[in-house]
């Protein structure tokens, strides 16, 4: 019996074809709606009968019998069929239809083949990190790297060629002063061991010292003048800016496992915002207000006073112009179908007003719109519910942060498992502790503030990547044991379906790793995926509990490796995904 990689489809489609074989009114405009179910009402349910009956004054009891009448008896041989409360069906899966769905599935090329029919062919651009040149990253930058990576990831996952874009904001006003200091007062060797720190420490003191209205203030924006202007010795040092701020953020990516594709940041569409400007007040969206170019959207509650700032009463551009000529240049060079920018919710308005602008023009011109998505997520505190800094107030720099998380696995390892050698706890604790910051992340819904809590995110037992990374470390020392790799019983076309409640129950699991990314991709929320990960661990340890696997019986040994097998697949292929790293031993 063939099934599919989403087994929501085969039902929602099943579905479909009853109500068209059933007679039902309007079946075409039916839809199923099925979805993961509560597991004790089953596997899934399709609740999409009660709208439809609702709008059209029928019983939907009835017209769920109905339905059921008409259902291909292939979906009898998946599952079992019940209609439940005012008209909800539940199909539970039979134990047959779920091996059947193990064994299609054994490697992780078959698991994305599965899935790359939601985005196959299409073309996204995530936008995610994105820091500003000559400062320090700051944690908002992780968070924004972090949760850019898992979705990338997901994205390819599900088909789409990803582009993964670092939009740099290396172009502004700052870079006047901070030339002007760079002039005066910059200290080769400093400039040598830690730049970003010197170019903050010249971009203060060149700050300071050009106070409003003063003649120095003037020098410091003929410096500005003279960069835009394209002097040579002004852009040779600003090139030295983004350069050395580059290789300082590149440490942080590398250890994040992250490669971006471009690096275009806001100075790369410098020479572009001119067009942006022409072609929005010719379609008559933007308007001249004080001097400044901006648009309304008389539409919205508070953007039909409060405009989007496209261009300043002194004809310089600002993040606005340089946004909208990005999301051009998406939209045009990298024909993109969709965007994703992954910014903190202060963001919001900006991006707001940026996609009801785009959406407008795009549509004046007959530009192809591609999706935008705004992806934003809350700030990242302590515990003490403050902002996230060091004792001594000051910011916490990332480099430190990931130094200490390995630092602090490095211990919990080796209290773990003292009998390894230095070098490996030393690798694992790089994966753990990495890992770990990660998947806090991750973990929760990125629109809540994130509390910081070492305890928390290096703890083995709870939704942490200590306790997934061991989950997956001691599926493998059992195929160690075993002599087998989880490789060859994942192709074993011996096993027989599922028997004992801890078996059904974690293949019952398994089947639903589709659904858990499709969740997560149609709200961009990777902590969909790791919920049902730590919720799929919980299962195979339950399981692993309950029913030996090593047993002399060839039949039930050859049944649960498959499930080991196809355990480990999913975790880790989840947890790939999400952008951890994962190790066979701990
Ligand atoms: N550089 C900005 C910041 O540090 C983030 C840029 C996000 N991307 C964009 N296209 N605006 O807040």
């Amino acid at each position: 019996m063939p099934v599919s990689f989403n087994l929501v489809e085969d039902l929602d489609a099943a579905l479909k074809a009853a109500a068209l074989a059933a007679g039902l009114d309007d079946a075409a405009a039916f839809v199923p709606e099925v979805r993961t179910a509560d597991p004790r009402h089953g596997d899934f349910q399709a609740n999409g009968v009660l709208g439809y009956a609702k709008a059209r004054k029928l019983n939907p009891r009835t017209t769920a019998e109905k339905l059921l009448a008409a259902l291909p008896a292939s979906v009898r041989e998946l599952c079992d069929v019940a209609i439940a409360g005012p008209g909800f069906i539940n199909f539970a899966l039979k134990p047959t239809a779920l091996l059947a769905w193990l064994e299609a599935h054994d490697s992780v090329e078959h698991l994305r083949a599965g899935a790359a029919a939601a985005h196959a062919g299409q073309t996204w651009v995530v936008d995610y990190s994105s820091p500003n040149t000559a400062k320090q990253m700051h944690v908002g930058h992780l968070r924004s790297a972090v949760i850019g990576e898992a979705i990338c990831r997901m994205l390819e996952f599900t088909g789409a060629r990803v582009i993964r874009d670092n939009h740099l904001g290396d172009w502004g006003t700052q870079f006047g002063k901070l030339i002007y200091g760079y002039k005066r007062w910059a200290d080769p060797k400093a400039l040598a061991t830690e730049p970003i720190e010197e170019l903050e420490r010249l971009y203060k003191l060149g700050n300071d010292a050009t106070p409003d209205g003063s003649p120095e203030l003037d020098e410091a924006r003929r410096e500005l003048v003279k960069l835009q202007a394209g002097d040579p010795e002004n852009v040779a040092l600003w090139q030295k800016f983004s350069d050395v701020s580059l290789a300082a953020f590149a440490e942080i990516y590398d250890r994040l496992g992250i490669k971006f594709d471009h690096h275009l940041g806001e100075s790369f569409y410098r020479d572009k915002v001119d067009r942006i400007y022409r072609e929005l007040t010719d379609a008559g969206l933007a308007e001249t207000s004080e001097g400044a170019l901006v648009v309304f959207h008389p539409e919205h509650p508070r953007f039909k006073t409060q405009p989007f700032l496209m261009r300043k009463a002194d004809g310089a551009s600002n993040y606005a112009s340089t946004d909208l000529a990005t999301a051009l240049y998406r939209a045009e060079h990298f024909r993109a179908d969709g965007i994703v920018v992954v910014t903190d919710f202060r963001q919001a308005d900006h991006f707001e007003q940026l996609f009801l602008t785009v959406k407008k023009w795009f549509a004046v011109k007959g530009y192809r719109l591609p999706e935008l998505h705004h992806v934003t997520f809350g700030a990242v505190t302590g515990e003490d519910g403050k902002a996230l800094k060091t004792r001594s107030g000051d910011v916490i720099k990332l480099k430190a942060l990931l130094d200490e998380a390995v630092e602090r696995s490095y211990a919990i390892v080796s209290e773990k498992s003292p009998e390894l050698p230095e070098a490996g706890r030393r690798e694992i604790s790089r994966v753990v502790g990495v890992g770990a910051i990660q998947y806090a992340d991750l973990s929760q819904n990125r629109s809540s503030n994130y509390v910081f809590s070492w305890d928390k995110m290096l703890a083995l037992d709870g939704n942490t990547a200590p306790y997934l990374l061991y989950a997956v470390a001691r599926i493998h020392s059992i195929f160690r044991k075993a002599g087998v790799s989880p490789g060859d019983s994942a192709k074993a076309k011996v096993a027989t379906p599922p028997e004992t409640p801890a078996e059904i129950a974690l293949a019952r699991k398994l089947v639903k790793f589709p659904d858990a990314i499709r969740l997560a991709m149609e709200t961009l929320r990777p902590h969909f995926l790791s919920l049902y990960l730590f919720e799929l661990a919980g299962d195979y340890s339950t399981f692993n509990t309950a029913d030996k696997v090593l047993v002399d019986d060839p039949v039930v040994r050859a049944r649960r490796l498959l499930l080991c097998a196809r355990a480990l697949l999913v975790l880790e292929t989840g947890l790939h995904l999400l952008g951890l790293r994962t190790l066979q031993r701990l």
